[in-house]
C-alpha cells in the first residue's frame, strides 16, 4: 500500500505575492471557492503581512470573510508577526503558518531584522495564540539562500528543535529559490523525520532549476507525506533575489497520483482551476499537464500513418 499524499495548494498565498498586477478581491475569492471543492487538504488563502511588503494580499481580511469554507479542508494563513496573527485571528483562521528564514540575508531582506528577532517574534505568537489555533512554522531557505549559498542542515535541525521545545508540532521546510537537489532532499527528510519523529513535516519546492518534481519525488521516497504546491506554477518571493514559480500542483499531483498514490484531488476540476488562473494573470503559465493534457487525452491517428498500419 503507497503513502496518501497530501497536498497544501499555496497559489492565492505564494503564487500571488509575486504578481505585478492587482488580482482583485472577488477574483481571488472565486478561485480560491473552486480550489475547495478540488479535494485539497488544505488551501493558504492569503498573508496577514505589512501590506506595504505585500500590497497584492492588503486585502487578506476581506478574502477570509468571502470565501466559502469546505468541510474537511483548512484554511491557513501566512504571518510574520505578531500584529499579523491578531489581524488573522479576527477571520478565524483554521491554522497559523508563521514564517521565518534560516539565512540571515534572506530574514533580513523578507522580515526586515534578523533570523533571532524573526525567532523571539514567532514565539511572541505561539504565546499569544496559547493553543486556540494550530500552528505550522515554515523555515524558508532551508536548502540554500540566493545570497548565502549552501546552508548547513544543522542550522534547520536548531531552529526546529527551538519550534518544537515552544510545542510546534507542524513545520515546513521550503526550498524558497529552487536550491535543492533530489540527494539533499533524501538526506534533508530522513535527517528530520529520524530527529523529529512526531513532527508532521511538509516540504516546499520551487522549480526554479527545473528540479522540483525530482525534489518531490525524492521526498516521497524518503516518507514525507506532505507537499506544497501552487496552481500554474505561479510563485516567488518577492524579496528572494532570482525567484521564480513553486512546483506545480497539478502537474506535481498528477505524477503523485500515475504513480500509485492517493491524493483525495480531482484532477479534472483542478485543471479546470488551472485554465481558470491563466485567464485571471492573462499569460499562460508553466503548468505541462494543462497544455498536454492527462494521457488519457489520445490524438487521433493520421490517415497516412493508419494507411501504413493496414497495408
Ligand atoms: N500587518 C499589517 N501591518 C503591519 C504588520 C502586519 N503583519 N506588521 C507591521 N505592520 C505595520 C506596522 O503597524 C507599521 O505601521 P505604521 O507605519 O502605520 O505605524 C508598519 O507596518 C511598520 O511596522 P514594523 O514593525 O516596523 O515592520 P517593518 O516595516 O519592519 O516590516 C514585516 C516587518 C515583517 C511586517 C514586513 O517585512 C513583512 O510583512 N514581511 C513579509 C514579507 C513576505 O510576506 N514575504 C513573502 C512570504 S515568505
Ligand atoms: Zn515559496
Amino acid at each position: 500500500m503507497k503513502n496518501r499524499i497530501n497536498f497544501n495548494e499555496v497559489v492565492t498565498r505564494d503564487g500571488f505575492q509575486n504578481e505585478s498586477l492587482f488580482i482583485p478581491t472577488d477574483k481571488k475569492i472565486e478561485l480560491i471557492n473552486q480550489l475547495s471543492h478540488c479535494g485539497f487538504s488544505k488551501i493558504e488563502v492569503t498573508s496577514f503581512t505589512s501590506p506595504k511588503a505585500i500590497p497584492m494580499l492588503a486585502d487578506a481580511t476581506e478574502v477570509m470573510q468571502g470565501i466559502q469554507r469546505v468541510e474537511g479542508v483548512e484554511y491557513t494563513v501566512l504571518i510574520p508577526n505578531l500584529k499579523g496573527a491578531q489581524r488573522a485571528m479576527q477571520v478565524n483562521p483554521d491554522e497559523l503558518n508563521l514564517v521565518m528564514s534560516t539565512s540571515q540575508s534572506h530574514n533580513f531582506s523578507n522580515m526586515r531584522m534578523s533570523m533571532q528577532s524573526s525567532f523571539a517574534s514567532l514565539a511572541e505568537v505561539i504565546h499569544f495564540v496559547n493553543q486556540k489555533i494550530a500552528i505550522n512554522v515554515s523555515l524558508s531557505t532551508a536548502f540554500g539562500c540566493p545570497m548565502e549559498g549552501y546552508v548547513d542542515p544543522r542550522v534547520v535541525i536548531d531552529l526546529i528543535t527551538q519550534f518544537s521545545d515552544l510545542g510546534v508540532g507542524r513545520l515546513t521546510i521550503c526550498d524558497t529559490t529552487g536550491m535543492a537537489n533530489p540527494e539533499q532532499v533524501a538526506q534533508m527528510a530522513q535527517l528530520v523525520t529520524n530527529l523529529f519523529p512526531n513532527i508532521a513535516f511538509t516540504f516546499h519546492f520551487h522549480n526554479t532549476r527545473g528540479m522540483g518534481l525530482a525534489n518531490l519525488m525524492a521526498a516521497i521516497q524518503n516518507g514525507i507525506t506532505q507537499f506544497d504546491g501552487s496552481l500554474g506554477g505561479l510563485g516567488g518571493c518577492p524579496y528572494a533575489p532570482g525567484a521564480t514559480g513553486n512546483i506545480c500542483s497539478e502537474d506535481a499531483i498528477y505524477m503523485t497520483q500515475l504513480m500509485g498514490h492517493e491524493t483525495g484531488i480531482d484532477i479534472i476540476k483542478l485543471l479546470e482551476s488551472a485554465k481558470l488562473l491563466e485567464n485571471m494573470v492573462g499569460r499562460t503559465l508553466p503548468g505541462q499537464i494543462v497544455k498536454a493534457g492527462t494521457i488519457d487525452c489520445l490524438h487521433p491517428v493520421l490517415g497516412n500513418v493508419q494507411e501504413l498500419m493496414s497495408s
